[in-house]
């Protein structure tokens, strides 16, 4: 039993009412998505277990809910509108333009292909006495390769981490990386490229209206700090926790709803006194790598990546990684992010946002530490570590094996045939479950298909009334996961979808 590729996620995506593309009838925009009917109820799940296990299982972190548009000062006292670009690069034949980082990791990527080739082949040949890790460590050419990935991708981090655009375009030329769809190298020379979306606002269009779409939920808390620590007379330490839209007008948007123009973010900014920022940032990372493991897929698709080389506002820094179809790569951020957003708020807006703290008797501006999570990059995740295709006895089945309190829907009621007896009782019995979980009520088909379709969104249970049930009561329960069946009566139904969910 594997987890399936991208190309087959995107498509059951489609398929079952999770994920559409937007305004797909006009040819779609890209990276662009809108959420269908099961989609959004698992959008929403996640939304509110991340709220519950935020927001009101923490005594010390309370939620907001800040707008989009903002002042557009704030972008230039983050430092967004001076340094949120990425460098791009166009080629003159085909006209395309690339981020130059993507096209790098893409050359490191088809140099990885090669070692896994080399190493694949070397397996077949020696068979079961292959010892795999001494073959990586000596051979001459698998260690050339590993050596020309190391130095590329050092080489990378440094002219991005120096913003040195030269020397990006010095390496774009010196690997001879082509254009994948002319199969040139008539590269333009390097440009940073900002990422916000900006927009006007009232009737004037002069160039103090002008506005940005916020590229991150973050800054909402930071301008807030004050308004919030004094309504709700919290005391350092403490968070505050958002649930918004942002966009970023990303030019490579691929990768399905990994990386797209319009997105939702899911952050904590928690206050702490200077000098303590460390240890509440060790503190949210295990945390945080705990909650993910506690939705219940592979505990092993979960990797921590600290970073190495920060931010200049960043005295630490990691991304909790998950192993999606294109390998590991960023699901959240922790980030210990100093004084300095506070700092510099304070200095454009000319208001102070420091915190009498009365344990030291003193006023400061407190250090931040954030958690910062993608809900698109998280419903991702969950459908990649759910979906699976299965071999039965007769065929292949296709399961959504969600941790059932995050399922779309938790339980279906199914009339083993349509007759009138059956379809009153059962729409009955769903009348009373649907006032305590997510139903669903499926009369079309057979029960077969029936069964089949509620794998494919996830459902934990199906209950099934046939002609027995109006004589004794009794139900048949179906498992998901096992696709064993059972029968229980009718007033036991509850207790029973219970006892999956909250396991
Ligand atoms: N306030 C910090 C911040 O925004 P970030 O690393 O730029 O940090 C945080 O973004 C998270 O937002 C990422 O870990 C990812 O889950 C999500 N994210 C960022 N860009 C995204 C995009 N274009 N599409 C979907 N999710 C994105």
């Amino acid at each position: 039993m594997d987890n399936l590729d991208l190309k087959k996620i995107i498509s059951h995506c489609k398929e079952y009412g999770f994920v559409f593309s937007s305004s797909e009838i006009y040819d779609g925009l890209s990276a662009v998505y809108d959420y269908g009917p099961n989609g959004i109820e698992l959008k929403n799940n996640l939304k509110q277990y991340w709220w519950k296990t935020m927001v009101h299982d923490n005594d010390n972190i309370v939620g907001i809910d800040s707008s989009i548009f903002m002042h557009p000062k704030i972008w230039h006292a983050s430092g967004h509108t001076e340094a949120f670009n990425d460098p791009l690069v166009d080629n003159k034949d085909s006209k395309k333009r690339y981020r130059v980082d993507t096209l790098i990791e893409e050359h490191v990527e088809k140099i990885r292909k090669k070692v896994n080739k080399d190493i694949d082949k070397a397996e077949k040949r020696f068979g079961p006495d292959f010892d795999r890790k001494k073959y990586i460590t000596t051979n001459p050419r698998i260690i050339n390769y590993e050596n020309l990935i190391n130095k590329i991708n050092s080489k990378l981090s440094k002219s991005l981490e120096r913003n040195d655009l030269s020397s990006l375009k010095k390496m774009i030329d010196d690997l001879e990386i082509k254009c994948p769809v002319s199969g040139t190298s008539n590269w333009t020379e390097v440009r940073q490229f900002n990422l916000m979306f900006s927009t006007k606002i009232g009737a004037i269009s002069e160039d103090s209206n002008n506005l940005y779409l916020r590229p991150e939920t973050a800054q909402g808390i930071f301008v807030n700090f004050l308004n919030v620590q004094k309504t709700s007379r919290k005391k350092i330490p403490f968070g505050i926790a958002q649930i918004g839209k942002a966009f970023r007008n990303e030019i490579v948007a691929r990768q399905f709803i990994f990386r797209m123009r319009e997105f939702e973010q899911m952050e904590m900014q928690f206050f702490v006194k200077p000098g303590d920022e460390i240890q509440w940032y060790n503190h949210w990372k295990n945390k945080r790598m705990e909650w993910h493991q506690k939705l219940n897929l592979k505990k092993s698709e979960y990797i921590f990546h600290d970073h190495l080389n920060l931010a200049h506002y960043a005295n630490a820094a990691c991304d909790i990684q998950f192993n999606f179809p294109m390998g590991f790569r960023e699901l959240e951020g922790i980030h210990s992010r100093t004084d300095f957003d506070l700092i510099q708020h304070q200095k454009f807006s000319k208001k102070k946002l420091q915190y009498f703290d009365p344990k030291i008797d003193k006023s400061y501006v407190p250090f931040v530490v954030e958690t910062s999570l993608g809900l698109d990059r998280l419903f991702l995740s969950i459908i990649c570590g759910s979906l699976f295709e299965e071999k039965t006895d007769v065929d292949t089945r296709t399961v959504m094996k969600f941790p059932p309190f995050l399922a779309p829907f938790k339980v279906a009621i199914l009339p083993l045939v349509k007759t009138d007896e059956l379809i009153v009782n059962a729409k009955k019995i769903h009348k009373d479950l649907q006032k305590i979980f997510s139903c669903q009520y499926d009369e079309k088909d057979s029960i077969g298909k029936r069964y089949r379709r509620q794998d494919a969104i996830g459902t934990p249970y199906c209950i099934t009334i046939d002609h027995n049930s109006i004589k004794d009561n009794m139900v048949t329960v179906r498992d998901r996961d096992t696709m064993s069946q059972d029968r229980i009566p009718i007033e036991r139904i509850c207790e029973r979808i219970k006892s999956k969910l909250y396991t």
